[in-house]
């Protein structure tokens, strides 16, 4: 293809410049014509943060997923070779309709809506991410779920062949994690299937992942494979490896400290080396939609 000098090639233009374009589009143009121009996703959400969202390449390459390594670098390096299609999600336990779900059938027929969230993780650095996702309470609502039910539990695909951290017992696999029920219908509590309008990458929790953005990253589980409705507290990966040091609730708490560093202030990743720690907020800023949920709970406890 004949290109003008200084003329940007489309291999040259990043998901996230690509993004970019869609939202000025949006900006630019009447709603009704510019959701035409731009796809569904673009729609800015009532949930959006403002601040500014990080690079695809801030978010894709720095990342923590067990089941790799436990360098950052070592999802991206690693994870290019697990198999994401098909796939399926049993969803059990307190449900009307349990059974294997295929990806596609949970698909079908649910909003992608884009969604700008802060993600704090428990190290104390932090992103801005654009999702695309949908809410776990529609998923709920679809299987139904039964009267008795208190708490949703998570579970990460378990495939040692594709996952090479997993070849050693680095964690108790397969990495678990869990919400209360309240929690889990939270309309800010989503299952994303993308970022930037693209598919996830592996090393982000490819094809479908947890994203809680009132709590430490870490309850974000990755590639899930089951969902299971329950009456009981589930365990968890992190407060079962070490319960000194995470719980289950895992909110974002400038004022609780973790045992072995501060959690008042946070390292914004793509800032710089020199870029100045920002404060960290109480929910990660999310408290006026979430801090109702643990209202009469001492969080100093329940961390
Ligand atoms: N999920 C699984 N299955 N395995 C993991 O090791 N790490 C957690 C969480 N989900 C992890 C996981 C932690 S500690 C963080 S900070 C986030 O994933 C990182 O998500 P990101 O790669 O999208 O930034």
């Amino acid at each position: 293809m004949p290109s003008l000098p200084g003329a940007i090639a489309p291999f040259e233009i990043t998901p996230e410049a690509h993004w970019r374009n869609r939202r000025e589009i949006l900006c630019g143009l009447g709603a009704g014509a510019a959701l035409l121009a731009a796809g569904p996703s673009a729609a800015a959400s009532r949930w959006d943060v403002s601040e500014a969202p990080n690079s695809w390449e801030d978010i894709t390459s720095y990342n923590n997923f067990y089941e790799f390594g436990t360098d950052k670098a070592d999802p991206a390096r690693l994870a290019g070779g697990l198999v994401t299609k098909p796939w399926t999600v049993r969803i059990d336990g307190l449900v009307e309709r349990p059974g294997n779900w295929a990806l596609e059938d949970i698909l079908k027929g649910m909003p992608i809506e884009e969604r700008i969230y802060r993600f704090r993780c428990v190290e104390a650095w932090s992103m801005v991410v654009p999702w695309n996702g949908f809410e776990l309470r529609r998923l709920l609502d679809r299987v139904g779920v039964k009267s008795g039910a208190r708490y949703v539990a998570f579970e990460t695909l378990v495939r040692p062949s594709e996952m090479p951290g997993q070849r050693r017992r680095i964690l108790d696999w397969p990495y678990r994690e869990g919400l209360r029920l309240d929690e889990a219908m939270h309309p800010l509590t989503l299952l994303a299937t993308g970022i930037y309008g693209r598919d996830l990458p592996n090393q982000n929790g490819a094809p479908i992942r947890l994203v809680v953005p009132w709590k430490y990253g870490f309850k974000s589980i990755k590639s899930i494979v089951r969902i299971t409705l329950t009456d009981r507290q589930p365990p968890t990966t992190w407060s079962q490896q070490n319960p000194r040091e995470y719980g289950f609730y895992a909110n974002v708490n400038p004022e609780v400290d973790h045992p072995r560093w501060s959690q008042a202030t946070e390292r914004r990743i793509g800032g710089g080396l020199f870029a100045r720690r920002q404060p960290t907020l109480p929910f990660n800023g999310y408290a006026e939609h979430v801090a109702g949920l643990y209202a009469g709970m001492d969080l100093r406890k329940f961390f």
